[in-house]
């Protein structure tokens, strides 16, 4: 199942390319593109003759690709040149040492070999093999070749391998093979870019056992690090405690307390493009007390004091290159909370939404949205997936 903040819908109707090649691994592409499907991708595969021993032609028409397997297809006779010619992006998943092989050295004596031979472009190739056959040397010196020209290689994984032993030759987790895909398909408008992103909650202790929070599950700041990373930027995501995956393509540094962000943020920022202050940081701390507060039937009263305003922060700090994005998770007024904010922060662009309701705020994979820019400009933008959200809010802090 692909995570809410990696279903981004602006890849709908783009066209990608699969090559499956016979490993144990081949059912992994199944997964893949069940998931390319969903986003309405529309998926062609070939699969070699290996491959369709370890699964079926018909598994894949089933999930809604079109289907091509082993060598020549009569009905078509340019069947070879279809993918070069029609697809966005070509994935080999898996991709055996054989195809890696042939594809290094220019063979063509199958239906798949002859595809990728006849594809100008971008291919990436997910390996997966026994872990001696990928440290062969001939192995490597053929991904090294791939490389040079331009073939994304992602993995293989380190682990415990079909047949018992344990190295590199496992395939690369699928999602993160899907985000890759769609790092092909998309603009990289943000390359060059280097952006920081802070997400999720903060937690601030009071004792060993407990502390204050509140229920960010940093998804909205998932959605903007992962796109800006399929878009090409360089990200790093400095966030709190939170159960959702972020992809390796995203640099991650996970902290406690709002001081604990602060300090990472701000030790990061004076590098960065841009900022994006999506976490619900935790605006007052309690003191915090080395032993387990006792129940004594007495009421616990605790002073709270304020904790760094990192958005602010960053806005007093920032230099004419640097761009900020901030939100505000309003009750009621969200017009006159996304300008007095902007202001009061001085930021670039200030997103604000309404907590409370169903389809909005906290935890939910769909928001609504006033948004201010500095020059004045302000749009309402009605429900929409965070991950659209986040597509729209590069766009435009891109072009301030
Ligand atoms: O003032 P308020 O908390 O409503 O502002 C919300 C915005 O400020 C968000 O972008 C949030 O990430 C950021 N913020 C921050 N550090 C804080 C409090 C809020 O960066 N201590």
């Amino acid at each position: 199942m692909i995570p809410i903040h990696y279903q981004f819908d602006t890849f709908r109707g783009e066209r990608v390319h699969l090559g499956v090649c016979g490993s144990v691994a081949a059912y992994k592409a199944l997964d893949l593109t069940r998931a390319l499907v969903q986003l309405e991708i529309q998926t062609s595969v070939t699969l070699t003759e290996a491959a369709t021993h370890f699964v079926t032609p018909m598994a894949f028409r089933a999930l809604g690709a079109t289907v091509a397997t082993a060598s020549l297809d009569l009905a078509n006779p340019f069947a070879h040149l279809e993918p070069g010619a029609l697809a966005r992006a070509v994935a080999v998943v898996p991709a055996s040492a054989n195809c890696l092989a042939k594809m290094a050295h220019g063979l063509a004596d199958d239906l798949l070999s002859t595809q990728l031979l006849a594809t100008p472009g971008p291919i990436l190739v997910a390996p997966a093999m026994n872990p001696r056959m990928w440290n062969a040397p001939a192995t490597q010196a053929n991904v090294a070749i791939l490389q040079t020209r331009g073939v994304r290689c992602i993995g293989p994984d380190p682990g415990p391998v079909a047949c018992g032993e344990i190295g590199y030759g496992r395939l690369a987790p699928v999602e993160e093979l899907f985000l890759e895909i769609l790092r092909l398909l998309a603009p990289q408008d943000l390359a060059g870019q280097r952006i920081l992103v802070t997400l999720g909650p903060t937690r601030e202790y009071f004792d060993p056992a407990r502390f204050w929070s509140n229920p960010s599950t940093g998804t909205m700041g998932a959605c903007l690090a992962v796109a800006a990373a399929l878009r090409g930027a360089e990200v790093t995501a400095v966030h709190g405690p939170i159960a959702l995956s972020l992809p390796r393509m995203v640099r991650t540094i996970p902290v406690t307390s709002a001081q604990e962000m602060f300090a990472a943020a701000m030790d990061l920022f004076p590098a960065m493009n841009m900022a994006l202050c999506t976490a619900a940081v935790a605006d007052f701390r309690p003191p915090r007390q080395a032993g387990k507060y006792h129940k004594d039937g007495q009421p616990l009263t605790l002073t709270f004091t304020p904790n760094p305003d990192i958005l602010a922060s960053m806005g007093k700090a920032k230099t004419a290159h640097q761009r900020l994005l901030g939100f505000a998770a309003e009750t009621e007024g969200l017009e006159t909370a996304a300008c007095t904010k902007l202001g009061r922060k001085n930021a670039d662009l200030m997103a604000a939404n309404p907590i409370g309701g169903a389809e909005t705020g906290f935890a939910s994979p769909t928001n609504r949205m006033v948004v201010v820019d500095r020059t004045g400009r302000q749009e309402t933008w009605p429900t929409l997936p965070k991950t659209e959200i986040a597509w729209r809010l590069l766009t435009w802090l891109a072009s301030l």
